[in-house]
């Protein structure tokens, strides 16, 4: 690191507090790559991504079938259903959209399947009120072997820059053996992020190396979102031997079929390692593709978003049912996911129970503070019968009461209102209807519905918007459990609110 006078460094602060978050990122991110000033508190590599990224995919639902009418018409859909506006803001192309390289060494788009050239393409997403994301591979070729940037770094970062591109999924097929070692994935990791920084254009770094050479433990300082396991599939629990790893760390073969359980089970070692401008990513959502029955969506998606994963919708739009457009749609558990603590939560407990067909069953209780002091709790039931779960305020606490403080923790000797935040869901019928186009999206009056595009999640929360916040089913008194009936491979979630004096409480914390 370059050693900086106590003058150079006044500048700087002069400097810094006279210009946008952007400039201060390009001025951080100097033209050498090598870092001079570490701002205080600075809590994102590039300024970006504070908060995990919302969007839709291509991969899940339609691997290569993908050309500009797909996008077109999805990001129409996102609109009209309401999504765009819940949150759901970029549109990522996934792998299969380029036919090579042309003599100057830029990639060039299939012109059968973008016809009207990538930049139309993508200033027509714009227009629709999107941003847009692009996917490559750090080695030869892409996952289906079309034409990697290792090596191409700088000429891919520019192109895509000049086309407009803001998002960028970068793959790890064909990376020529230079993984294995963290250094070596850092490196050829490090190398797009840096080229991406040099174009000057705010674009997110989202790595998809798998987990492989635990990026957890060095991806924060160059990308904003990083894998953490082999590919998703649509299945809630089913063990699949092309997916080996149950745990996240020291992973050295991440595979791919890896169920819901699989990835939610490997999060709880790595937990720490999400923070703001960097989010362990789960992978994309199957909700929708056919393959789990409701309640294993709701699980799926309300542990995707406690725990801060990325939430980008991996299915057919065209298609959605009204089951699956109200589970996407509901923004008491998308606030969470973009609660600004950018937190992930912490599993308490994990008790083996009754198996399924699978020889999977299991209980589990999941826990996570959130900036305005609320706690949400999940008690995932993924065993194989409804049961009645608890939760007792030691449990939820845990990390309060085992802090080493000079004395007892206040939360538990405070009374706890609790919110159900799947009670306020959508109804078929009311889902139904905006699919029709015979209820405009949030004119109902029952579920009023969140508009990220005109107040921000962390706006809403702190304003106690209503739809953020569930309905409440009851409270849990000092020293108190609070159980619930979940059933069998399904999840409640709820957001504890304290009685107490939280303008007190945040006095305290100061
Ligand atoms: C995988 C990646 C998937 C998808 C696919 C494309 O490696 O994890 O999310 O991008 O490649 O070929």
């Amino acid at each position: 690191m370059v050693r900086t006078t106590i003058s150079q460094l006044l500048a700087a602060v002069t400097l810094l507090s006279k210009t946008s978050a952007y400039q201060q990122r390009r001025y951080i991110d100097n033209s050498s790559g090598t870092p001079e000033v570490i701002v205080p508190g600075a809590s994102s590599y590039n300024g970006l991504n504070l908060v995990p990224q919302m969007g839709w995919n291509t991969w899940n639902a339609f691997h290569c079938d993908v050309d500009e009418d797909l996008l077109l018409t999805t990001a129409q859909q996102l609109v009209d259903y309401g999504l765009r506006d819940l949150g759901y803001n970029y549109i990522s192309l996934d792998d299969c959209w380029s036919i090579g390289r042309n003599l100057s060494g830029y990639l060039v788009e299939n012109p059968i399947k973008f016809p009207s050239g990538m930049p139309s393409v993508i200033a027509r997403i714009h227009d629709l009120g999107f941003k847009f994301g692009i996917y490559s591979s750090a080695g030869l070729f892409t996952c289906g072997r079309y034409p990697g940037s290792l090596g191409y770094e700088k000429e891919d970062a520019e192109l895509w820059a000049s086309w407009g591109v803001d998002y960028l999924k970068y793959d790890n097929c064909f990376n020529q053996g230079q993984s294995g070692t963290p250094k070596l994935s850092f490196d050829r990791y490090n190398v797009m992020s840096q080229a991406l920084n040099q174009t000057g254009r705010e674009i997110v770094y989202a790595m998809c190396n798998w987990g492989n050479d635990d990026p957890y433990d060095w991806a924060y300082t160059i990308a904003n979102s990083g894998r953490m396991s082999g590919d998703i599939y649509d299945s809630f629990n089913r063990p699949d031997d092309r997916c080996p790893c149950t745990e996240a760390p020291g992973c050295a073969w991440p595979g791919f079929h890896c169920s819901i359980m699989n990835i939610l089970n490997k999060i709880p070692a790595i937990t720490s390692r999400t923070m703001s401008g960097y989010f362990n990513d789960m992978d994309g959502l199957e909700v929708g593709n056919g393959g789990q029955d409701d309640n294993e969506y709701v699980s799926h998606f309300s542990m995707w978003a406690i725990n801060s994963s990325p939430l980008m919708i991996g299915t057919n739009i065209g298609t959605i049912s009204p089951a699956n457009l109200a589970i996407l749609s509901n923004p008491a558990i998308i606030a969470l996911n973009q609660d600004p603590s950018a937190g992930a939560a912490i599993r308490k407990w994990r008790y083996m129970v009754d198996p399924d067909d699978y020889g999977q069953g299991e209980i589990q209780l999941w826990t996570r503070v959130l900036d305005n002091g609320d706690t949400v709790i999940a008690l995932l039931n993924a065993g194989n019968m409804t049961r009645m779960m608890n939760a007792t305020m030691d449990d939820i606490f845990l990390d309060q009461r085992t802090a080493g403080a000079y004395r007892a923790p206040p939360e538990l000797s405070q009374t706890w209102d609790v919110y159900d935040l799947w009670a306020n869901r959508m109804t078929d019928q009311e889902a139904g209807a905006i699919i029709n186009g015979t209820s405009g999206a949030g004119s109902n009056a029952t579920n009023p519905r969140f508009n990220a595009t005109a107040t921000s999640y962390a706006e809403g929360l702190r304003n106690n918007a209503t739809a953020l916040f569930g309905s409440r089913t009851g409270s849990i008194a000092p020293s108190g459990t609070f159980s619930a009936e979940i059933a069998r491979h399904s999840v409640g979630v709820y957001r504890l609110r304290s009685q107490g004096n939280t303008s007190t409480r945040k006095r305290d914390e100061l």
